[in-house]
């Protein structure tokens, strides 16, 4: 079947649909090798077009149509670009009768209906439910299901789909049914059904409406003891959408199935949420403190979904950020106030800022940019994306900001009261939230504030500020700019949140007060940039301010303050802003690091100097700052974030002297503070009884740290203790975080334990397939040295436990190597050779994981030789491939566009 994706869809194009279908009765015989879809559907001419006849396309891909009726009556169709076209149709509501059969498991794509462990599943997000039944694809056609299953009673005798189930029993051969209802509608891709050997976690709980709910979690049976987390995480879930947002589950039965072969992290299909077993299972044994967050996280997510997406959704795919940008900040959200404390508050903010400046800025910057609300793609399943959600997210959080946090709620309520039911715009999201703030900072600049949804680029936002001692005043000055992306070469301003404060040299706030401004003087204020170039006066100012701008990440941007060492050493020391103070380490850092990759063309070594080692021994001694913010100060920012500054500069980058340079710098932090880390490590390598809770992780990740860091200077000095220490660690840790954090320190410095480390922690696991994972990126994300790790990543491909057809496997060797910018960026171009021929073939079983694969090289221009040619030239060679996947071909396609 010809799948005509190569065309360009742009949102200009929207038109509604021609008909409606109004409900579906779905029956599923469902069979591995051939399974038969009945699909009876009400289906509505859409009275906008009333008159003319338009033909019902519907659309279909890999699945065969046996018989069409309409009203019980046959008749012919035709196949025309994969649709099934319908002509002469009744001007009346009729009823439509398709059968077809698919074939699971030849769907290796994982998308559709699939077989994973013997098991089906379904996968409809974007535009996976045109590979099981004709149908209008889109999201914009909202109808209710009814859905009957048949299968082998021993082989699958789990049977689930959305809603209730209404009825299930014995039939002739060994088979078995179940009847499921879900009474709202919905548009196709929420549709899920499972059908699988699995046991189940329950839970009952009672929401505030006074409402009972079964709350389930559905693994296989040698993982119950892993859903204990994932259970609590949707407890909270519920309980935080109720007090936060006033949002309530309306489901009698709220499902969570656990797959191990999944595309993504999850999907909130409604009421049947399938899950990547990644993001489900848990528990101290096997999963690392930054699993029990995911777990949390996405169990968040998808839950929260249930309002923001199912109840009102999108009304076409360019509006993907409308449930996801909304989604992301409510999980983040949740994640916050789970956290409890201020300073854990901070570092889950850090470190969702770390995510989104290392990966959407990256995005934004290359050939793959597109606004959070994207003018067109070739393929819809390349744009789920860091934009689409993290800065999606943050375009949320500006919101927020600007109406306040209970604005913002009272905005969410005006969403529903108008959209409830319906498949909207993210224009309409923007509208509500402002019409529910008319005196807001956000509603008299609401189209201006747009912008964030329409032009892509990340904006630099310059900041210089003049102290006037005779006036005692302080004038600040902000201007902006947002460099050229594909297709957009102007951009107008930005409405940008800037959060402020003052500092005087000791450190202590300013009092902040303008010109004929009121009396009242905060200590923080919330700048709104919105020309090209703004000024603000502070008066009453006795000294010239430390500024400490753009606190919290107030806004996507990136800032160029052009701030004084001791301006960045009194942030450090002294800002109330954990975010700020966090950030002005990292500018020290970075400053250091940028320098040391130029000096190192002269052939100078990279040294770091006394005052910056001093700075990080006196964070890394004070107690009264929380282990988990100790471990993000005094981590440097990473290669790839060093290498995106440097092409901010004009710099060609080469990964080799980054890596070279950070990696020096790594060494001499952990000699010249070795005593400081091994007392942290005596302080914090105890935790006791597990928890994931972020006191007792954040411990554990100081340890970790100070850990890697002995075992590094050992390398150095010879000293074979620690790496004993880190061996016998790896043996008796007694949970994971600590095991795996132990063995980390090992691979990390090369040490000679780490083979017998590895091999252990091999033989120990080998049954947990998710533990496998991290024991394959822990190899390929180890630093490079001489080629080593590049090696070892092109061995393991051919180890027998790694597989291209698991996603978590493949990404977990693949993915890794191509995050690991040294080991991938060979001046030799093994690396690119080996990608090439990755992507090539993961193409041609699972397109959607090739296309993730192929954006490894989206950086290509901004390398040095000789990397630049030989990058272009893997890209040339994929894209030279006559069969590839529309998905792959707008990656590299665009990629080497000029
Ligand atoms: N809607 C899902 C989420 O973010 C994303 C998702 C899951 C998805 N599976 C997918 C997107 C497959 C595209 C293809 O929660
Ligand atoms: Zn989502």
């Amino acid at each position: 079947m010809r799948e005509g994706t190569e065309t360009l869809v742009r949102r200009e194009l929207y038109s509604a649909p021609a008909y409606w279908i109004r409900s579906v009765d779905l029956s599923f015989d469902l069979d591995p090798i051939k399974t038969l879809v009945i699909s009876r559907m009400q289906v509505e001419p859409n009275s906008a077009f009333a008159g003319h006849h338009e033909a019902l396309r519907l659309d279909g891909e890999d699945i065969t149509v046996t018989r069409v009726q309409v009203n019980g009556q046959s008749i012919s169709f035709r196949l025309e670009n994969g649709q099934l076209v319908l002509e002469n149709l009744p001007s009346e509501p009729f009823q439509l009768e398709i059968r077809n059969t698919c074939s699971p498991e030849k769907n290796t794509r994982l998308n559709g209906l699939y077989t994973s462990g013997g098991g089906f599943f379904t996968q409809c997000e974007a535009q996976g439910f045109r590979r099981i039944t004709f149908f209008l694809d889109r999201p914009d056609v909202m109808a209710t299901f009814k859905v009957t299953l048949r299968a082998n009673k021993q082989s699958y005798p789990v049977l689930l789909s959305n809603g209730n189930k209404v009825e299930s029993g014995d039939l002739d051969h060994g088979r078995h049914y179940a009847v499921w209802v879900d009474p709202h509608p919905k548009p196709c891709y929420l549709f899920a059904l499972v059908a699988a050997n699995l046991v189940c976690r329950e839970q009952r709980v009672v929401s505030r409406t006074g409402k009972d709910h079964l709350l389930q979690v559905y693994v296989r049976s040698g993982d119950l003891d892993k859903t204990e987390h994932a259970m609590q995480s949707l407890v909270a879930a519920l309980i935080w959408d109720e007090a936060r947002f006033g949002l309530s589950l309306d489901l009698e039965r709220f499902m969570i199935v656990a797959v191990s072969d999944f595309n993504m992290g999850a999907m909130e299909n409604k009421g049947l949420n399938i899950f990547n077993t990644k993001f489900v299972l848990a528990n101290p044994a096997t999963a690392t403190d930054v699993d029990f967050g995911n777990v949390e996280a996405v169990v968040g997510h998808e839950y929260f979904h249930n309002w923001t997406g199912n109840r009102v959704t999108c009304r076409d795919w360019f509006q993907l950020s409308l449930k996801e940008g909304l989604t992301v900040y409510r999980d983040q959200e949740f994640t916050q106030d789970m956290a409890g404390s201020p300073s854990a508050r901070a570092v889950k903010r850090i470190e969702d800022v770390r995510q989104l400046r290392q990966i959407q800025f990256a995005e934004d910057a290359g050939p793959m940019a597109h606004p959070v609300r994207p003018d067109s793609y070739q393929a819809i399943d390349n744009f789920y994306t860091s934009t689409v959600y993290e800065k999606g997210a943050e375009v949320v959080r500006m919101m927020a900001t600007l109406v306040g946090r209970a604005g913002f709620a009272r905005g969410m309520t005006l969403y529903f009261e108008r959209f409830d039911g319906q498949a909207v715009t993210c224009d309409d999201f923007a509208q509500a939230i402002s019409d529910a703030n008319p005196d807001s900072a956000l509603a008299p600049r609401l189209e201006a504030f747009k912008r964030w949804y329409a032009q892509s680029g990340t904006p630099r936002v310059q900041a210089s500020g003049e102290y006037d001692a005779d006036n005692r005043r302080y004038t600040l000055t902000l201007s902006q700019s947002c460099p050229a992306t594909p297709g957009q070469s102007e951009k107008q301003p930005f409405v940008i949140p800037v959060a402020l404060g003052l500092l005087d040299r000791e450190g202590r706030a300013l009092p902040m007060q303008f010109v004929g401004g009121p009396l009242a003087s905060p200590t923080e204020r919330l700048l709104v940039l919105e020309e090209a170039s703004q000024s603000f006066t502070f008066i009453n100012l006795d000294s010239a301010p430390v500024p400490s701008l753009l606190r919290g990440f107030s806004a996507p941007v990136i800032l160029q303050a052009q701030a004084s060492q001791d301006d960045l050493l009194t942030l450090l020391r002294h800002d109330s802003d954990a975010f700020n103070r966090w950030e002005a380490g990292q500018q020290l850092g970075l400053e250091r690091l940028l320098a040391a990759v130029q000096a190192d063309q002269n052939g100078e070594e990279p040294t770091l100097d006394a005052a910056f080692i001093d700075a990080m021994q006196a964070l890394l001694r004070d107690e009264s700052l929380d282990a988990a913010f100790r471990e993000l100060l005094l981590t440097l920012p990473s290669e790839s974030y060093v290498a995106e500054r440097l092409v901010e500069r004009g710099v060609a980058v080469d990964p080799q002297t980054i890596h070279r340079v950070r990696d020096a710098f790594r060494a001499q932090l952990a000699q010249a503070l070795h005593a400081d880390w091994a007392a942290v490590w005596d302080k914090h390598a105890q935790t006791g009884g597990y928890s994931p809770d972020a006191i007792s992780s954040g411990r554990r990740a100081l340890a970790n740290l100070a850990l890697a860091n002995l075992v590094l200077d050992a390398a150095r000095s010879g000293d074979t203790v620690w790496p004993g220490r880190a061996y016998q660690r790896c043996k008796d840790a007694t949970n994971m975080t600590d095991r795996l954090g132990a063995l980390s320190a090992l691979v990390q410095a090369h040490a000679e334990l780490a083979e017998p480390a590895l091999a252990r922690f091999h033989a120990q696991f080998r049954d947990e397939a998710l533990v496998i994972d991290k024991w394959f990126t822990l190899q390929a994300t180890a630093p490079e040295s001489n080629g080593r790790v590049f090696a070892r990543v092109k061995a393991l491909a051919q180890h027998p436990d790694f597989s291209v057809k698991n996603p978590n496997r493949a990404r977990s060797l693949l993915m890794a190597l191509a995050q690991n910018p040294a080991a991938f960026h060979r001046a030799d171009a093994a690396g690119y050779v080996f990608w090439a021929e990755k992507v090539i073939e993961i193409d041609a079983i699972n397109r959607q994981l090739a296309a993730r694969l192929a954006r490894g090289l989206d950086r290509w221009r901004t390398l040095a030789e000789p990397q630049r040619g030989a990058a272009q030239e893997a890209l040339q060679r994929v894209a030279a491939k006559p069969d590839l996947s529309a998905d792959v071909r707008e990656i590299v396609s665009r990629a080497l566009a000029a």
